[in-house]
C-alpha cells in the first residue's frame, strides 16, 4: 500500500498543539527562514523542521513547527523574500485556527545590506540599521532609504543564502 503525502508528513514529525506552522517553504532553505527570524533553538521551546518532503505544489518543500509561539504576521513577512509561497498556520488545541500566506513588507530593516559601500547604513562606527524600501515585487527591486542605491533580487538571495541565482 501507498503512503499518503499526509500519512508520511506524520510519520516524520507529530502534529503540534500550540504553536506555529510554516509550511511550503522552498525545499533546503528552512534553516534560513530560522535565520531570517532570529530563531537561533536557544529559546528552548519544541521546534521540529522537516527538510526536502514531497509536496504536491512545489515537488519538495520544508517545514518548520514551532510549538508554543504564536508568530505575528509581521514578524513572519520578511520571510517571503526567501520564502514567497510559504503559509503560515497558527496552531491552538491542535486545530488550525489561522492561515495566513506571506506577503513581502513595504520597508526591510536591519535584515539586508544597502549594497554600496559608502552608504551610512554600512559606516562601522554609525549605529544604523538598514532601510531598504520594496520598489518593486515582480521582480523584486529595493532602494536603500539613506543613499538611494536600488538592490536588485539576486543580490538579495547572495546575501540571505550565499549564493548567486
Ligand atoms: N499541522 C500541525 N499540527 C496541527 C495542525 C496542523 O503540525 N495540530 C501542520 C500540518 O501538518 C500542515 C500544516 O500544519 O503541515 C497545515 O495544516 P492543514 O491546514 O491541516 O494542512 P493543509 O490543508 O495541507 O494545508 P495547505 O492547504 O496550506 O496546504
Ligand atoms: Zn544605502
Amino acid at each position: 500500500m501507498k503512503i499518503s503525502l499526509k500519512d508520511e508528513e506524520k510519520l516524520i514529525v507529530r502534529k503540534i498543539k500550540d504553536g506555529t506552522v510554516i509550511d511550503h517553504i522552498p525545499a533546503g532553505r528552512a534553516l534560513v527562514v530560522l535565520k531570517v527570524l532570529g530563531i537561533t533553538g536557544q529559546e528552548g521551546n519544541i521546534i521540529a523542521l522537516v527538510m526536502n518532503v514531497e509536496s504536491k505544489k512545489l515537488g519538495k518543500k520544508d517545514i518548520i513547527k514551532i510549538e508554543g509561539r504564536e508568530l505575528k504576521s509581521d514578524e513572519v513577512n520578511k520571510i517571503a523574500l526567501i520564502a514567497p509561497n510559504a503559509t503560515i498556520n497558527i496552531i491552538k488545541d491542535y486545530r488550525v485556527v489561522k492561515k495566513m500566506k506571506v506577503q513581502i513588507p513595504d520597508v526591510i530593516e536591519g535584515l539586508i545590506s544597502c549594497v554600496n559601500p559608502n552608504c551610512i547604513s554600512n559606516q562601522p562606527r554609525e549605529p544604523i540599521k538598514s532601510r531598504l524600501k520594496v520598489i518593486s515585487r515582480e521582480p523584486l527591486i529595493l532602494q536603500c532609504e539613506y543613499c538611494g542605491r536600488y538592490i536588485k533580487y539576486s543580490e538579495v538571495l547572495e546575501q540571505l543564502l550565499g549564493k548567486r541565482s
